[in-house]
């Protein structure tokens, strides 16, 4: 009886040991054989999760069409400061009243012109797509920080 007994504890001892190993090894071969297959739909998710910075990014570019055009800081920032706040290519800067006097001089119309054609080493629009209201009013905010 007794060595039945013990016979017994050593099966059910086995049983339970298979049944952890198992349990600890079937998850870990599911995973590793699903992880190739799978890429298609690691992708998925991982659109799944920049999607929301996606959208947000979106929604900013839209913006100004929503709410008119941008104000002439607005644009000047985004467009201009990389030349006039430097003197990049040459370009008159910011905060030098002495080389814009002979351009002032001209008129705001004719600085309207020059940015909306381009002049010199500036292209049209500053390289931008910008509306005639953005034009105008970012030439007024040049102006108003040169004269
Ligand atoms: C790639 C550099 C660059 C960018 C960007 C740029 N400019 Fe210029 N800008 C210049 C240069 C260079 C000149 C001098 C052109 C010349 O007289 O030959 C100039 C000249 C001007 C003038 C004087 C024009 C005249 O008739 O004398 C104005 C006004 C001006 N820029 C405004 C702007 C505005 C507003 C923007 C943004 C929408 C802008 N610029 C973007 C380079 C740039």
């Amino acid at each position: 009886m007794a060595e039945q007994h013990s016979s017994k504890s050593i099966m059910w001892a086995t049983i339970i040991v298979t049944a952890i190993l198992i349990a600890i090894i079937y998850p870990l071969t599911a995973y590793k054989g699903g992880s190739t297959a799978n890429i298609s739909s690691a992708a998925d998710e991982a659109d799944i999760r920049i999607q929301p910075v996606a959208r947000f990014e979106l929604a900013k570019a839209e913006a100004p069409a929503v709410s008119g055009p941008r104000d002439g800081a607005t644009v000047y920032n985004a467009v201009c400061g990389a030349c006039h706040n430097t003197g990049a290519a040459g370009a008159p800067k910011i905060d030098d009243k002495g080389a814009w006097a002979s351009r002032l001089a001209s008129g705001k119309d004719a600085l309207i012109k020059s940015v909306a054609n381009g002049k010199g080493a500036m292209p049209a629009k500053g390289g931008a797509a910008l509306s005639d209201d953005e034009i105008k009013g970012v030439v007024e905010y040049v102006i108003s920080k040169v004269k």
